[in-house]
């Protein structure tokens, strides 16, 4: 048919006419972190279904989720497991994926560095092809957990404005390395197939679901239980290290714009402003009276990683003018609402 002959016709909607109100299936892994529980909460709000790929037996979390949220369909599955995929993405039949599973842990990266490439790595291949073989490259749109990880803050990698879009990968721990081969394996389903793939590249990001492993809920839970006579020390590995810190629910937010944008596409979110470990420590302790915090925190070797990436920032301005994505909270907001909340927690029990 020529361009001639279609003047005038108006075209019939496609089966993958988007409307970001209308509910839809939603098929999300690591649901039971950080960023999968903001995700569960503002999914369920919208309207949508939400179905959760958790694995293993008995898994603890399982529960836990089911109990916070009884209206998500848990789906047993394993990122490592084709198979288990295929049949999750056939059960769901989703609209959206959003890939978030992952061992997350840097540090744990490097005494794991095989799980974590088959995990965070491979994993996000198998679940790109569950798509691709269920036959919904049309269908379903896909997100993919990038991570700022990817950068490595080296110096002749760091760019005066922060790290963007377009800034050159060398990522340096096993964690960085496998989500380097997801960040490129997404974009390559997205160039081969036609595929809605978004990557969200994301740097750190916090609050009070993040689990006590990671840095700043270790400060805040620590900070408190000191405040509150109930800790005497807090261990710590390097303090230098800076990073761009902000708030969990505000970048899960982003992540859901990216898939209701109207094409795929990659983009960094961050708070483009970066802080050391040391300040985030000072400014926890500040927060409960206590200005002399050295007294409090000793080094720990064994939080010492191999590599260290020395510092990140981020450059948002993409997903703000592109996605309208803007962030309710800053760095002083975040440790607030995080010792806030670990004041309470242990004050309680
Ligand atoms: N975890 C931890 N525990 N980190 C410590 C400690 C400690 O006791 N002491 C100092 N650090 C330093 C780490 O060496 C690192 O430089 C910094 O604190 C932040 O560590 P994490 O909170 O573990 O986060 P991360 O920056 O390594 O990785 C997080 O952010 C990435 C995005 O940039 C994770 O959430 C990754 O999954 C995510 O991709």
């Amino acid at each position: 048919m020529s361009a001639g002959m279609l003047a005038g016709i108006e075209a019939a909607p496609t089966p993958n006419e988007w409307n970001p109100v209308a509910p839809k299936n939603v098929l999300v892994s690591g649901i039971t972190g950080q960023d999968g529980g903001h995700l569960a909460e503002q999914l369920i709000a919208q309207g949508d279904r939400v179905f959760g790929l958790v694995r293993g037996q008995h898994n603890p979390r399982k529960q836990l989720l089911e109990l916070e949220f009884p209206g998500i369909t848990v789906i047993e599955g394993d990122l490592t497991d084709p198979s288990s995929l295929i049949r999750a993405v056939e059960i769901a039949d989703p609209d959206e994926i959003y890939n978030l599973g992952a061992v997350s842990h840097v540090g744990y990266s490097f005494k794991n560095p095989t799980l974590t490439e088959e995990v965070s790595g491979k994993g996000v291949l198998n679940f790109l092809e569950a798509v691709r073989l269920t036959g919904r490259t049309d269908k379903t749109r896909f997100y993919q957990a990038s991570t700022s990880e990817m950068f490595g803050g080296l110096d002749y990698n760091r760019p005066g404005a922060g790290y963007d879009e377009e800034s050159l990968f060398h990522p340096r721990s096993p964690y960085g390395v496998a989500k380097l081969y997801g960040h490129w394996i997404a974009r390559n389903y997205r160039e081969s197939y036609g595929m809605f793939v978004s990557c969200g590249i994301l740097f750190n990001h916090e609050g009070e679901r993040r689990g006590l492993e990671f840095v700043t809920r270790k400060i805040t839970h620590g900070v408190a239980r000191i405040s509150l006579g109930l800790q005497d020390k807090l261990l710590l590995g390097d303090l230098w290290p800076k990073r761009d810190w902000g708030y969990a629910g505000d970048y899960v937010d982003g992540m859901w714009k990216m898939l209701q944008h109207h094409e795929p596409d990659d983009f960094v979110l961050a708070s483009g402003q970066t802080h050391s470990v040391e300040d985030f420590v000072r400014q926890a302790f500040a927060l409960v009276g206590i200005e002399n915090w050295r007294d409090f925190v000793e080094q720990d070797p064994a939080m010492i990683r191999p590599a260290e990436v020395d510092i990140l920032l981020g450059n948002p301005s993409k997903a703000e003018s592109t996605l309208q994505w803007e962030r309710k909270v800053n760095f002083e907001g975040l440790i607030k609402r995080m010792v806030d909340h670990d004041l309470a927690l242990e004050s309680s029990k």
